[in-house]
Parts: C-alpha cells; structure tokens; sequence
C-alpha cells in the first residue's frame, strides 16, 4: 500500500514538514521524482535542516529512505547531505537506499541549465541551476548515465562520451566557465556513493509491500510546476503528479491509496511564469514577511499571493487528491481580510479552468472576500479551538476544490498541526 503528500501549488507547500510528521505511520519513505532543485525544510530537536534529495523520513529510527528511479540524483549534493544528517546521528548506511535506475546529474548538466538560462534572457525559467533539465533530457534522449552505472569498469568512457555531446552544446552557447573543480568534487563524490545501499527498488518495494509494509511516496516541486500540468514552459522537468509515484518508483496505479496533497494558506512561486493571484503590493510584502517566504534552495524572494482555487481544483483532479492539509495557516493570523480566487476572467470571460497555456493569456483573479481570524493561532492544538472565522474559509475552500482539507498546519515546528 502506497499513499502519496505531493504539492499542490508551485512547490514550497511544506512538504518536508508534512513528510516529518506522517513518517511514523509509514515502512518506507521514498522520493520518486525531482532532485536538487527541492528544498524540504524540516525541524529536527528545533534545529532547522534543509533536505534537497534525501526524503523528510530519514530522521525518525528504523525506517528506511528511498532515492527512487524518477529522481536526478546529483551525487555532490548527497555527500553534502549525508555528511549533515550524520551529524544528527543519522547512518545513512542503515537506512538510505538508492534505485540503480536513478539517473545521475553530471557537472556539464549544470553548466547547460546555466547557459540555457542565459540564453533565455527576459524570458528564462528562473530554474534553480541544479541540472534538472539538461538531466532529465538526457533521461528522455536516452543518453543519462545511472547510479548502477558507476560500477561499471567502462564508467569513465561512458561518462567521457555524454561529456562530450555536452561539450558542443556548450560551446554552441559560447559558455566558457571553467567546471574543472566541479568535475573533481563529482568523481570524489562518486567514490562516496559507492558505499551507499544501491538497490534494485522496484524488486524491493514491491516486495514489501507484498509483506504488508507502507510506503509513503514525497513528492518535490508541485502540481503546477508538473511538466505535462503545469505553466509551460515555466515548469520544472518531470511529473510531480500522483501518476508520476508508478513511474518514479516502479509501483503499480492499483497500490495507490490516500493521495495527501499539500497547499498553503495562501499561495507563493519562485522563478518565473504565471501567477494570477500575484501581490505585487504591500499585502505581498507582508505575506513575504510574515511567512518568511524566501526559497530553501536558492534564498531568492518568493513571489506571494492568494490562494488560488482555480489552479488547486484542476491539481486535485489530476492527482486523485483524497484529502487536502493546508499549511501556514498561521501566517493569515494577522490579516484582517482575506481574499481567495473563486474563477480566472480571460478577455472578459469567466472561467474555473486553468486555460491550455496561462502564459499566452492575460488572466484577471475573480476575489471573494473573507473575514480574517486576527488572533494568534499557532499555540492551537484541537480542531475545536481554531477561531469560526478559519472554519468558514476552509468550509469555502472544500466547497471549491472538490476534497476536503483534513490538516491545518500552524507553524513550522513539528508538533504545530492540528487534524480537523
Ligand atoms: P517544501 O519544499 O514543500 O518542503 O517547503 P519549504 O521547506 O521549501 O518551504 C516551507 C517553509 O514553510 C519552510 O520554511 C517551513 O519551515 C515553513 N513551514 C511549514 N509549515 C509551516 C506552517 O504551518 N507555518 C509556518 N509559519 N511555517 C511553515
Ligand atoms: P520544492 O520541492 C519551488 C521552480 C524553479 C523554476 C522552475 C524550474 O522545494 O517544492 P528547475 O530547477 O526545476 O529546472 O526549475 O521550477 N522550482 C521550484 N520552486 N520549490 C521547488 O521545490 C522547486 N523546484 C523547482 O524556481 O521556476
Ligand atoms: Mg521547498
């Protein structure tokens, strides 16, 4: 049995967190899409850790961590990560198992998404310069190398030869930055990966789950940010929908169960595209502020906003969501109005669907207003206690999005949640 928490927005939801705290109930944790481009930020003893590639399980005892085949895997990264979750007494050596079929971020992928990104211009992804997408073409192009390949005796030929292909496409982007100590942090970092659990995944997940264990699929990014769903082009590289857990892990749509989809109050992007309930004024700032809205991977602003129920009934279609936790509730607590967005109006028309390419047409947000809670919220621990105020937005938003929000979390600790 699989259940799923994805992000229902465009990444950032809170994922980690929400992650940290179903854990207990799970076998197995396992990423199945995404890679160094996700900053899932969790609290471990109240001290703050960041996870890029790692899954959000990997601090709690005797469950095991799975980097699935849907992942790029950038191998410096995951020394680095290792090394910090180590730290915290974690033995990654226990519990952190790697899909062969994973594919492998190589220096020159990052070196392309830099020099693709400058040749865009005013028109660029703002991608996070990880490698994503060079690294997910080469998966799709049929060229990736992956984690089973490193033991390969041939592996530096093989490595070598896409290298190479690389190279021209560099060159044709005039891109001239010397990677030499990139490449060498990446053949050290190499070595370490081979003293990581490599796994046949799809074999040993189904196998446990044939035992009756439970695995909890983490998504990264969001369904807007899904490469087939989301804002094209301004998305990331893979499906980061619940179809993309079979795909990504090598489990059959039959064991799909609960699909948690994770939005925020309110709703933020980092990077580029369109964003139709964007706050370009004072109240953005202040969501800025209040919620600390600054990316966990690249420290960039992000852009903030009301939540948008167009956008978030079209994600819990495609991914089947079963039920909705909504966080940073508590970042509202000090707005005396709220807004959300009930339609999209296109050239004068109004709509409920998410148009076939957002970035192509102007869209006005349709807003219903709302009366905010005004009170501290964050020391709440029992449905009961949360102010009426709150119940009549997320009674509204149920009424929406066609799933109900079974959590709302109210600040970034592990224990702020409160199950309604
Ligand atoms: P992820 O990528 O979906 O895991 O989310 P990020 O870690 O990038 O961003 C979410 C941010 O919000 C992190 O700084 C979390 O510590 C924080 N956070 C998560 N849930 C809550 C919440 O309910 N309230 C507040 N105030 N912060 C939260
Ligand atoms: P988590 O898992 C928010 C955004 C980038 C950019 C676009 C493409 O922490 O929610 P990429 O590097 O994937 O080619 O960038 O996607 N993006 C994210 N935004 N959270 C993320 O991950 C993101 N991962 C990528 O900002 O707009
Ligand atoms: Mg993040």
């Amino acid at each position: 049995m699989v259940d799923v928490i994805l992000g229902l927005q465009w990444g950032d939801e809170g994922k980690g967190k929400i992650v940290d705290y179903f854990a207990p109930q799970y076998d197995i944790i396992a990423r199945f899409q995404g890679g160094p481009n996700a900053g899932h930020t969790l609290y471990v003893e109240g001290k703050k850790m960041v996870l890029h590639q790692i899954p959000s399980g990997i601090f709690h005892q005797n469950k095991v961590n799975v980097i699935g085949n849907g992942v790029v895997l950038d191998p410096i990264t995951l020394k680095k990560e290792c090394e910090a979750v180590a730290a915290h007494g974690v033995d990654v050596r226990k519990n952190l198992f790697i899909s062969e079929r994973t594919n492998i971020i190589i220096p020159t992928h990052r070196a392309l998404d830099k020099a693709s990104e400058l040749s865009k211009g005013e028109g660029k992804i703002g991608s996070t310069l990880k490698g994503i997408g060079p690294a997910y073409m080469d998966k799709t192009g049929r060229n990736a190398l992956r984690v089973g390949d490193i033991l390969n005796p041939n592996f530096k030929e093989q490595y070598n030869e896409l290298r190479a292909k690389h190279q021209v496409l560099l060159n044709n982007f005039h891109f001239t930055e010397d990677i030499s100590s990139w490449e060498e942090e990446f053949f050290e970092a190499l070595e370490f990966l081979k003293t990581l659990n490599v796994i046949n995944c799809e074999y040993f997940i189904n196998d446990q789950i044939s035992k009756g264990k439970k695995v909890l699929a983490e998504g990264a990014q969001g369904s807007m940010l899904d490469i087939d769903f989301g804002t094209f082009p301004f998305v990331t590289s893979s499906n980061t929908i619940s179809a993309g857990v079979c795909t990504g892990l090598g489990v059959s749509p039959k064991q799909i169960n609960e699909v948690m989809g994770v939005t925020k109050a309110y709703c933020t992007r980092v990077g580029g595209g369109p964003f139709p309930t964007e706050l370009e004024d004072a109240t953005g700032e202040e969501l800025r502020k209040i919620g600390n809205e600054f990316g966990a991977t690249t420290g960039r602003p992000r852009r903030c906003g009301w939540i948008d129920l167009v956008a978030l009934r079209y994600a819990c279609m495609i991914n089947g969501v079963t039920q909705v936790i909504m966080t940073k509730a508590d970042v509202l607590d000090a707005f005396a109005e709220l807004q959300v967005c009930t339609a999209y109006s296109i050239n004068g028309k109004q709509t409920k669907e998410v148009p076939f390419q957002m970035s192509k047409v102007t869209i006005e947000p349709v807003l219903r207003s709302f009366e905010g809670w005004n009170t501290d919220t964050t020391q709440i621990k029992e449905a009961a206690a949360l102010p009426g105020t709150m119940g009549n937005y997320i009674n509204f938003i149920n009424s929406e999005i066609g799933a109900p929000v079974k959590y709302v979390s109210n600040g970034p600790g592990r224990d702020q949640i409160v199950p309604l």
